[in-house]
């Protein structure tokens, strides 16, 4: 609902919390956080943030990166989720959808998602009751599970777009019928950390979430087995399926798949922490931050944001008709 972004910037006295657009830096069938070295990895993502983006990343990111296609210029993290993909309703072919950006229109972003770093909620702030601490170089964390076959749980949601921009209610599953304006995809990941490691074998367990409903709502206390309050970082991903829906039989069941073969409740996505210095802290001190930076934490044009490019390290085409998904059949 874009009218709501117009109330808040009216009525806002202070708010807590970064939002800004990455464009697209690539699609590519690498993931650093969960198969670390392996080109290809097993399923194709969508990958946002800076050019040190690789097949195998350790250490301070902020320190091998030149550019990002964040608005925030001292942003070198990496962002990346499964990519969505139409499979022909009676011919079993597949096509990649692409992003489009939340906003549209409004600042050159192209493709891309929105990023989020909140501290307390959507309108206020917390931050003399609970500091926010920012995540440490060589941080990585994943929310969700390419292996999970039932529904997600809460904080991985599925919206389904008006022409209006009217996003509807937030549902654990992918659409059942078209949407106009395409498919809404949020990830929140969890915000309390065990202050200790920076990753965990199952990229999960060194963070805890204790948002328990929908939306953008103040987390309750964290336990004290992951005491460190963290900023709480959110994807929202608009994948473009309004140009497929002429091809879905009126009546047909869903036919968008994720990149790994799998249904809604697989929905996942990874996060490489790599903002330079100390910037995100810098943002997570101020309690006037709100959607598109403040004071200290410089940004960029989106158009320069979009020069920022990585090479294609897997030699594999995304794009066109596919009769197998990258990865997952005998046959491409
Ligand atoms: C990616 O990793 C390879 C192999 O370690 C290395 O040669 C290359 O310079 C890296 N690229 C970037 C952009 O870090
Ligand atoms: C399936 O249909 C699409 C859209 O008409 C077409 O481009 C694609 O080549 C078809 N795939 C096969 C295997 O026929
Ligand atoms: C952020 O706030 C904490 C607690 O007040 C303080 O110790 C720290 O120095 C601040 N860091 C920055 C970068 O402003």
């Amino acid at each position: 609902m874009r009218w709501l972004y117009a109330s808040i910037a009216l009525v806002a006295p202070a708010w807590a919390g970064l939002r800004f657009q990455c464009s697209t830096l690539t699609y590519q069938r690498l993931d650093p956080v969960v198969q670390p070295g392996s080109n290809p990895s097993a399923h194709v993502h969508h990958i946002v943030g800076g050019n040190a983006f690789n097949a195998s990343m350790t250490g301070d990111v902020s320190a091998r990166a030149t550019c990002t296609t964040c608005q925030m210029s001292e942003d070198f993290s990496n962002y990346w989720t499964a990519v969505l993909y139409f499979k022909h309703p009676t011919n079993g072919s597949y096509h990649r959808v692409s992003t489009i950006p939340v906003v549209p229109g409004t600042s050159g972003t192209q493709g891309g998602l929105t990023v989020y770093y909140t501290q307390f909620d959507l309108s206020r702030d917390n931050i003399k009751q609970q500091p926010v601490k920012s995540f440490q170089p060589g941080f990585r964390m994943t929310v969700g599970s390419p292996s999970v076959t039932s529904r997600p749980h809460v904080g991985l949601r599925y919206q389904c777009l008006q022409s209006n921009g009217n996003r509807g209610a937030e549902m654990p599953d992918l659409p059942t019928k078209p949407c106009p304006g395409g498919i809404f995809v949020t990830h929140h990941f969890p915000a309390c950390w065990d202050g200790k490691n920076l990753d965990s074998p199952d990229h999960q367990s060194h963070m805890y979430n204790t948002i328990s409903s929908d939306g953008f709502p103040n987390a309750p206390a964290c336990p004290s087995s992951h005491p460190v309050r963290m900023p709480q970082v959110t994807y929202e991903t608009v994948w473009d399926t309004a140009k497929f829906n002429s091809m879905w039989t009126s009546g047909a069941p869903n036919p968008f798949v994720w990149s790994f073969e799998g249904t809604g409740g697989g929905t996942h996505a990874d996060y490489m922490f790599g903002w330079k210095g100390d910037a995100l802290q810098r943002a997570m001190n101020k309690s006037e931050c709100f959607y598109d930076g403040c004071g200290s934490i410089t940004k960029q044009a989106m158009n320069t944001a979009n020069q920022c490019t990585v090479k294609d390290m897997v030699g594999e085409e995304t794009v066109g008709w596919f009769k197998s998904l990258p990865g997952m059949g005998s046959s491409s």
